[in-house]
């Protein structure tokens, strides 16, 4: 499915000018996103400090049902992006090895690392949808580019 990605980044490049806050900013990205493409879920996982010195991704600004809040580095599709550095396309969850279902409605999904300036990844968006395979390599450009926002 071919989504327009980039009149999504062009309103959102509106909306946030001047917006220096990063919970303002991956709220109303979460919020728009969502809207504009009817997804399952979508939202942010934060790479936050563990008391023992590690990282974790902690859940962030969403759309959609309650979901974990915790998930370990390389674990989960998200995790594995994190790890990865690189965004993850997941066409059917129940063929994808610790896949984390939050929701037992998600089907497919996409997870997206959001990069700080010094080249490590600071959060991921992760999108879910109810249906098989809502998404494809077409959807990882026009997503990065959003991201890239952050
Ligand atoms: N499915 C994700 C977990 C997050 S929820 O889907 C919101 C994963 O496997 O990382």
């Amino acid at each position: 499915m071919k989504r327009d990605y980039d009149s999504v980044y062009q309103q959102l490049a509106a909306l946030l000018e001047g917006e220096d806050d990063p919970v303002v900013r991956m709220a109303e990205m979460a919020a728009v996103l969502h809207e504009r493409f009817d997804f399952w879920w979508t939202g942010f996982y934060r790479v936050t400090p563990l008391p023992d010195g590690r990282c974790e991704l902690l859940l962030g600004p969403f759309q959609g049902p309650v979901a974990c809040i915790h998930i370990p580095y390389g674990k989960g599709v998200c995790g594995t992006a994190w790890a990865r550095m690189a965004t993850v396309v997941v066409p059917d969850v129940e063929q994808f090895p610790g896949h984390i279902a939050c929701s037992s409605e998600s089907r497919s999904e996409i997870v997206v690392p959001v990069f700080d300036g010094t080249g490590k990844v600071k959060s991921v968006l992760d999108i879910d949808s109810r249906e098989l395979a809502a998404f494809s390599d077409d959807d990882v450009p026009g997503l990065e580019r959003i991201v890239s926002l952050l």
